[in-house]
């Protein structure tokens, strides 16, 4: 068992915060254990909370057609969310349900490595990007150390919206070149399209 896998199981078991006692299933997350780029949205909704699958409803069909955009399939990046258990009727997480669950994607993140952190709406954007607007960086990357990060709209908010659509679809277009930044592609591998991040 990879200490992503063990990691797992222990958050399949977590009973930290009330979330716990209406989840279907639990969410951790999923992906290649040294995947170059990190997804973070933010909790399960209905089909994620059935499958125990992120993003595997509508706006994870859209995310799969965005990264199709740059010549990815969804198990080459990996996939999170803020929050890894459904809160119900979908509402908003709550400060404290962020604060227990934070440990989890904090040890996720220091396992895996990625070079590329790109948070999907406003709570994974809080995060790393604290108290900023998604309209002014959107788009737009910041460096700590050796990680990039990297803001977006939310695929579920872009679904509809043509105006955001077209932004998050333009957004999308400049992660091959974070990755070449980051020393992970060349600018062939952009231009034709051979994404091998592995
Ligand atoms: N929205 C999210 O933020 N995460 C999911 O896993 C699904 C929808």
């Amino acid at each position: 068992m990879t200490a992503l896998t063990d990691l797992h199981e222990q958050i399949k078991r977590c009973q930290d915060c009330d979330l716990a006692k209406n989840r279907t299933k639990v969410v951790p997350g999923e992906g290649p254990d040294n995947a170059a780029l990190l997804f973070i949205g933010e909790a399960p909704g209905w089909h994620e909370d059935q499958q125990g699958r992120p993003f595997v409803g509508p706006a994870g069909q859209f995310l799969e057609e965005l990264l199709s955009t740059i010549g990815l399939k969804r198990d080459q990046v990996f996939i999170a969310n803020v929050i890894k258990c459904r809160p119900p009727a979908n509402r908003d997480p709550l400060p404290g349900e962020i604060q227990s669950c934070k440990k989890w994607l904090d040890r996720q993140i220091e396992l895996i490595q990625p070079k590329v952190v790109i948070t999907l709406g406003r709570y994974s954007m809080a995060r790393y990007f604290p108290n900023q607007s998604i309209s002014k960086i959107h788009g737009k990357a910041k460096k700590e150390g050796e990680l990039t990060y990297y803001a977006m709209y939310h695929p579920a908010a872009a679904l509809h919206q043509g105006s955001l659509r077209k932004i998050i679809e333009a957004d999308m277009l400049k992660i091959p070149q974070l990755l070449v930044q980051a020393g992970k592609l060349t600018e062939t591998e952009t231009e034709t399209q051979q994404l091998s991040l592995f």
